[in-house]
């Protein structure tokens, strides 16, 4: 398994070390792992002058499966795009043409309590948010900043969405559901925007090709809605680059913490980027205290999609939960009565419940 490793920048380091161990406790000698690690965002602009640097890209192409951590630094949204730390992954995820952004939002039942909501809404919460990742209005163009005739300055930026490129997360999202309860959720806004009245003609027209599947549509805002009021209603969410970013930033709550989301990028073969759904958190960066679990998590989303390993990706989930039955808790999970631990430690403990697991 050849992968390239991208801790990133804040939080990334330490969480990255956990995943790595419990990857490679994962694997043991079953198969050889080659892992090449390589800076992106500010650690990319420190160690060569750009946050995505040439040579680290081209490490993420030569490898079967990229494993990144996050990037970004506070405030830079304030320099200019092709230097910012932060729109790092973006370019990653488009070099690459991950297309596909696979954000699972599954509640384990020990968590119930930690959740904002009440444990009857979240309580075997099982729901995929398939976020179409390269399009939309984070790419479009154009963009910019432009000043008008009055002197006035303006931002502004282009949602596009072309046919081809709805059509092909589509498919991804009825295959996806053919797996599942056989029910997709197509969320966009087509009461107001013309890109999303094109996603939905397409979302109907590929539909047909799957009658074994329900599509049903949704206006973001009302799915925004349904999302905290019964989220089990939901199998399958599909939607663009932006309301599915926002709306996965939701679904994580549901399941106690942004700390337990993991995420799979795919294109068209089986080369994908896993990431936690959380970014850098530079408040807490260092401290030791940051969870570790969605990128441990993402670790195994790589076994099962890019490596053909669900097996693996079924032990390393399994060790989570025994120790979270254990009672182990990193801070933003917490509750009275269980017992807190740092990032070291609930990476250790991961470690540790895959020695206990029965052999393969
Ligand atoms: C995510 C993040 C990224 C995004 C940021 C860090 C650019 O919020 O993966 O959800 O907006 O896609
Ligand atoms: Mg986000």
């Amino acid at each position: 398994m050849k992968i390239a490793v991208l801790p990133g920048d804040g939080i990334g380091l330490e969480i990255m070390a956990q995943a790595v161990s419990v990857l490679k406790t994962a694997v043991g000698n079953s198969v050889a792992l080659e892992l090449v690690e390589a800076p992106i965002g500010q650690a990319g602009v420190d160690a060569a002058g750009d946050p995505l640097p040439a040579e680290t890209l081209e490490i993420a192409r030569k490898a079967e499966a990229i494993l990144f951590g996050a990037a970004g630094v506070p405030g830079d949204e304030k320099i200019p795009y092709a230097m910012r730390p932060g729109a790092s992954l973006l370019r990653l995820r488009k070099h690459l043409d991950l297309f596909a952004n696979f954000r699972p939002a599954i509640m384990f039942p020990q968590l119930v309590g930690a959740s904002t909501l009440r444990p009857e809404v979240v309580e075997g919460l099982d729901l995929l948010i398939l976020r179409e990742l390269t399009g939309d209005i984070y790419f479009g163009e154009p963009r910019g900043f432009r000043t008008t005739a009055s002197g006035e300055r303006q931002g502004f930026n282009t949602m596009v969405y072309s046919e081809s490129e709805v059509e092909r997360i589509a498919h991804v999202a009825f295959k996806a559901a053919r797996g599942r309860n056989r029910k997709v959720c197509s969320v966009e806004k087509a009461n107001v925007l013309e890109c999303s009245q094109l996603w939905r003609d397409v979302l109907v027209r590929v539909g047909q090709s799957y009658p074994d599947i329900e599509l049903s549509h949704m206006f973001v805002d009302a799915a925004a809605m349904m999302l905290i009021r019964a989220p089990k209603q939901f199998d399958v969410i599909v939607t663009g680059n932006i309301f599915g970013d926002i709306l996965s930033d939701c679904a994580a709550m549901l399941t106690g913490s942004i700390g337990m989301l993991p995420s799979a990028s795919l294109g068209v073969g089986n080369k994908g980027l896993y990431e936690p759904v959380h970014g850098t958190a530079p408040d807490i960066a260092g401290k030791d205290i940051a969870n570790p679990l969605a990128q441990i998590l993402s670790a195994g989303l790589m076994l099962r999609y890019s490596f053909d390993r669900p097996d693996l990706d079924d032990r390393i989930r399994n060790a989570v939960s025994n120790v979270l039955s254990d009672g182990y808790r990193t801070v933003d999970i917490f509750e009275p009565g269980t017992k807190k631990v740092g990032t070291v430690e609930m990476g250790e403990a991961v470690v540790a419940a895959l020695h206990k697991l029965p052999p393969r």
